[in-house]
């Protein structure tokens, strides 16, 4: 099979085919990490653009050495370093970027629709790397390579997303793509955090934290996101945290083998406790580990083995 897309834009538009050689390809990449020299050659003279108008700390920096171990040159702006600060629109900025001929944009934007508004109007392959609440699908795709590695498959887990469901393009691109892949997705949040409809994307609404938890092989905690939050969605932080937190005595309501994810960054003592964030059942830091071997694949399959592989 041939990866064929030009753009990796949300988990919609990926079938399951396509996902699963996403992660295989993953796999195959990760063991490049752990070598004592952590470079290939496989993106020698490609071009590959950042460009984060958000801020970011495990994205950004995992696209950046993802494009660094594929021996591709990666160049990286901001919106602060940009003459967007100037009244430059997107689509002139993309337009210009285009016109460097950069063989990858990686796009981070606050208004959801950004990487599929530039996608159709540059030849270079574009990669979204969250835009607004709509999706991020990279962090959709490390997630679900974190649980197929740990837990052999996806099909037929329980999965329990937990928090901010509302304001979270994680959550989207989540429950999209781990009930494609044939999970049994729940999520649980103040009713103030539940978009009208999301049941459509493949969930069933939990009515309480701990139905949620019960019997799930996977609990993924997020983040309240208060930067997009217009008026305050709950009365306070410690009121969320003995409702909707995840402490080690509601972890023991899920299954013995539970894994506890999250995609951070995470506030410790809301959404998650220290006790559960660190424990042995928190594969969080593992998601960051897996997120370079993921950008890594897709890379390659939008930029050099995938699209490219006749021309090679
Ligand atoms: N998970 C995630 O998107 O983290 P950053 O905002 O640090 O990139």
């Amino acid at each position: 099979m041939r990866f064929t897309k030009k753009d990796i834009l949300d988990i919609e538009s990926l079938e399951p085919n396509e996902i699963s050689m996403i992660l295989d390809t993953a796999y195959g990449m990760k063991e490049i990490s752990e070598r004592a020299v952590k470079k290939v050659p496989t993106l020698r003279g490609k071009t590959i653009v950042l460009f984060f108008q958000e801020p970011s700390t495990r994205t950004k920096l995992s696209f950046d050495t993802a494009a660094k171990r594929l021996s591709a040159d990666s160049l990286s702006i901001s919106k602060s370093s940009s003459s967007i600060v100037k009244g430059e629109t997107l689509i002139d900025t993309a337009k210009n970027l285009e016109a460097m001929n950069p063989d990858v944009i990686v796009l981070r934007h606050p208004s959801s629709g950004a990487a599929h508004l530039i996608a159709k109007r540059v030849r270079a392959s574009v990669i979204n790397a969250g835009d607004g609440i709509h999706a991020h699908p990279s962090q959709a795709l490390l997630d679900m390579m974190t649980v197929r590695e740990k837990k052999g498959k996806i099909k037929g887990l329980k999965i329990s997303i937990i928090g901010d469901i509302a304001h979270s393009r994680v959550a989207r691109s989540d429950i999209t793509g781990f009930s494609k892949m044939g999970a049994h997705v729940f999520i649980c949040a103040p009713g103030t955090m539940i978009p009208m409809g999301i049941e459509n994307l493949g969930c069933t609404i939990s009515p309480n934290i701990e139905t949620c938890i019960e019997g799930a092989d996977i609990i993924m905690m997020l983040r309240i996101q208060k930067e997009r939050q217009g008026n305050i969605l709950f009365p306070t932080e410690r009121e969320y945290a003995m409702l909707y937190g995840l402490n080690k005595a509601r972890l023991n309501l899920a299954k013995k083998d539970v894994i506890v994810m999250h995609p951070g960054p995470m506030n410790r003592g809301v959404e998650i406790s220290s006790e559960v964030a660190d424990s042995e059942y928190s594969l969080i830091l593992e998601q960051v580990t897996n997120g370079v071997a993921l950008r890594m694949a897709l890379f390659y399959l939008v930029a050099g083995g995938g699209r490219h592989a006749d021309s090679d």
